[in-house]
């Protein structure tokens, strides 16, 4: 578990953006996908960051502090049908333009569900985090859903689906599988 998390602040538009020098820890995956409650496993917490069983949860960039030290950070997910037009763009220009104008970010956890192929969104969202010079991670979320053979089998979808060289991470928040692993990430990386 990471040491003393607290909520710092909501960013819902570029304004808004959290002017700090500290490193910032951030993820980046479709609605529904699990970044909230990821930031919940890693805090110990179970309503720090809000969860939602709908999409469209998280509807600003929300920055939590941890021990004073760094910020993980919660983006809205992509993909969400249920947005107008204009909410899209709004969305997408904004984390855009947060990890764009941001030379504090050290590393980005994409994340993709365990059950299902990659969508159109996430392959974008994979190229283009190959094209930043970001170190990033792929975090296969809900493995708690399907059994360790069928895990194995659809990280190699994903991996094929995205065309991505990089180890994918099952883990689960339900279950807490692979917590350490990632604390232990996020530690040596902050
Ligand atoms: P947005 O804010 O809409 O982008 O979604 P999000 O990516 O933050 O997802 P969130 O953490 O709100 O979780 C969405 C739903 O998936 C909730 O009902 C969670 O309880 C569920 N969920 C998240 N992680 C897991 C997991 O590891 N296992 C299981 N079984 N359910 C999970
Ligand atoms: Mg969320």
């Amino acid at each position: 578990m990471l040491k003393n998390m607290k909520f710092k602040t909501s960013a819902f538009n570029i304004q808004g953006l959290l002017k700090t020098d500290k490193k910032q820890i951030v993820l980046v995956g479709k609605s529904n996908v699990g970044k909230s409650s990821f930031i919940n496993t890693l805090a110990n917490q179970k309503q720090l960051a809000k969860v939602g069983s709908n999409p469209g949860k998280t509807k600003s960039i929300n920055y939590y502090n941890v021990n004073d030290e760094f910020y993980l950070v919660d983006l809205p997910g992509y993909g969400y049908s249920k947005m107008t037009k204009k909410e899209k763009e709004n969305t997408s220009n904004l984390i855009n333009y947060y990890i764009e104008n941001n030379q504090n970010i050290s590393h980005i956890f994409f994340l993709v569900d365990i059950r299902h192929k990659p969508t159109e969104n996430d392959r974008i969202m994979y190229e283009w985090l190959l094209s930043k010079s970001i170190p990033f991670t792929i975090i296969a979320t809900k493995a708690d859903k399907i059994g360790p053979i069928k895990r194995e089998e659809n990280i190699i979808v994903i991996r094929k689906t995205l065309f991505a060289k990089e180890d994918i991470i099952p883990f689960s928040s339900e279950k807490k599988i692979n917590v350490d692993l990632i604390e232990h990430m996020i530690n040596s990386d902050s």
